[in-house]
Formats: structure tokens, sequence, C-alpha cells
């Protein structure tokens, strides 16, 4: 069965009274919380449409050994497996049960909040890599996500404007509850907190530094064959990390076709301003400015 595009799979759900989406799975969730970490595990963590998949990317290749002309072929999914969702492309599992087989390093992928993240992860075993992008930025991306796939709900840009900014109707938990709680965890010991903008501006070192948080000496020559390969244009035309040869994630993508919205799409700092009312950005600064008043978190919108 293709557990991916099933009608079966389970619509937009609530679990720990937050909205998921229908790729998650209630099953592996539940086997989260007790997942067994390894010391040298990995948990790539963002909020939807942060720059997870870019940071998957630099996350595999520094951690690739051998050749990683020949690692940047393999599915940017099975190099680093997503945590809450069932093993889509095989056993159709659980993904945390499919884990606890899986050789080290685990390098893995999640989309959830600090509070759900593996106990073990919580007290410090592991490592996590967590990415933060500009709000503005990720309502604009997941729209267009929504424009692009055919098994998430899809309204207007209006309509999921209005949903984002509404606590119980987000996706993933509401933005501004979940940036600030892991910003509070960025100076644990196995925490490292990066930012979606500060990478646009400095690639290659954010490589070194992931490199350096993940305990690994890079030479210049392998430091630059990463950053080659993690750039916007390398991403958007690389299949295993555009998945145009994933098919059953082009099914999923179905309604992308000849709508010219790309996964990997624009990859800018700023895209909010081509599709922001004046008051939307009022009203969602207004959020802003109160919900992010007790932090010394800032984003650079532009
Ligand atoms: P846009 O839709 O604004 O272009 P995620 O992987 O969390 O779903 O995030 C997807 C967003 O990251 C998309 O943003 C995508 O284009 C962007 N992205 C992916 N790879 C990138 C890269 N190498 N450089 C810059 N942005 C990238």
């Amino acid at each position: 069965m293709d557990l991916f595009n099933s009608k079966d799979r389970p619509r937009p759900f609530y679990y720990n009274g937050v909205k998921f989406g229908p790729i998650h799975s209630p099953d592996a969730m539940d086997m989260v919380e007790s997942f067994e970490v390894r010391d040298d595990d990995v948990f790539i963590s963002a909020y939807l449409k942060s720059g997870t998949t870019w940071t998957q990317q630099i996350v595999s290749l520094v951690c690739a050994e051998g050749d990683i002309s020949e690692v940047c072929k393999v599915p940017i999914l099975r190099r680093t497996p997503w945590l809450e969702t069932l093993d889509m492309k095989g056993t159709g599992e659980p993904m945390p049960k499919v884990l606890k087989s899986a050789p080290s390093p685990r390098l893995m992928k999640t989309h959830l909040p600090y509070y759900m993240l593996p106990r073990q992860a919580r007290d410090g075993k592991g490592k996590i890599i967590y990415c933060a992008r500009n709000v503005k930025d990720v309502v604009v991306s997941w729209h267009n996500m929504r424009l692009m796939t055919h098994n998430l709900p899809c309204g207007t840009w209006e309509e999921n404007f209005k949903e984002f900014i509404t606590p119980e109707q987000a996706y993933n938990g509401f933005w501004w509850d979940v940036i600030p709680e892991y910003w509070r965890h960025k100076d644990d010991g196995n925490m490292l907190f990066i930012k979606y903008e500060d990478m646009k501006q400095d690639l290659r070192g954010h490589v070194v530094k992931i490199a350096n948080f993940l305990g690994k000496t890079l030479s210049d020559q392998r430091v630059d064959k990463v950053v080659a390969n993690c750039t916007f244009t390398a991403m958007k035309k690389s299949p295993s990390t555009n998945f145009t040869r994933d098919p059953t994630i082009q099914e999923a993508f179905s309604k992308a076709k000849g709508s010219g919205i790309e996964f990997i799409r624009k990859g800018e700092v700023g895209d909010w301003k081509n599709w922001f009312s004046v008051e939307e950005n009022e009203t969602l600064e207004a959020i802003h400015r109160e919900k992010m008043a007790g932090t010394d978190l800032t984003f650079q919108f532009e």
C-alpha cells in the first residue's frame, strides 16, 4: 500500500492538543517519548518550512564517510528518516521501531515541538540541531507547500494565513509556542540553535559550525564539497533533495505539476512581501511583538 498517498491515512489529527498533518503518524508519535537514544544520534529539528531539508543535507554531508557525490544520490529521507512518521518506503512500521535496528550514527528529521522529543534527548543524550526561520517567510512557504500537495487541505492564502495565526488550528504547534521553547534550550549541552537567515548569509560558516558541534574535523576541500552540494541551486537540481526521483512523493505533490511550484521553491529571505497585505502584516507583527516580548530571540525579515 502506498502509505504516503493512501486515502486511509488519517486526515489532520490532534496529538497532545497539537494539530498534525496526514504524514505524521499517531502510532509513531506514541513511540517517540520512550525512544532509546544513542550518544551519537542526531535529531535535525525545525518547524515546517524553516529549512529542515537544507539542514538535513548539511548534516548528512558533514557526517558522510567516503565519496560525497555518491552520498548525494541517496534520497534525503533515506539518509535522514523522519522520526514521527511511518516507514513509507519500506516496512510501513512506525519509524521509531524501524530505527531501533538502524546502524549508527542515526541522523533523524523531526518537526515535533521540543516537549514531544524523545525524553532521553531532552535529558541530554544525543544531539539536537534546531533550525528556525523568520515566521513571515514560514507562512508563505507553508502556503505554497499546500498548493503542491493533495494530501493536505489547501485553502486560499487568506485562509491559510488565518489558520497559521490561530493557536489551535496551526499545524505542528503554534509557531510562537514552539520556537521560543526551543530557544529556551539553546544553551543545553546537546543543542545547536541556528537560523535560516544566518545560513543564507554564511553557508560555509554554518557547515563548519555544524561540523564542530558534531565533533567532526573536515579538511578545507571537504568543507568546499559539502558547501557546493548544499547551495540552493545544487539542492534544487538534485533529485535526492528536490524529490523528483521519488514517485511516491511525486504523487503527493501531483498538484504541483504545471503550477511552477517546486519543493525547493525560492529560498529567499523576504518573499513574504509578495504575499502579505498591509493588514496581515500588522496583525502578525502585533502577535509577534506580544509573544516574543519575553525572549531575546530576533529574526531578520528581509
Ligand atoms: P521557500 O518555500 O521559501 O522557497 P523545509 O525543508 O523545512 O520544508 O523548508 C523548505 C524551505 O527551505 C523552502 O523555502 C525551500 O526553498 C528552502 N530551501 C531548501 N533548500 C534550501 C537551500 N539550499 N538554500 C535556501 N533555501 C532552501
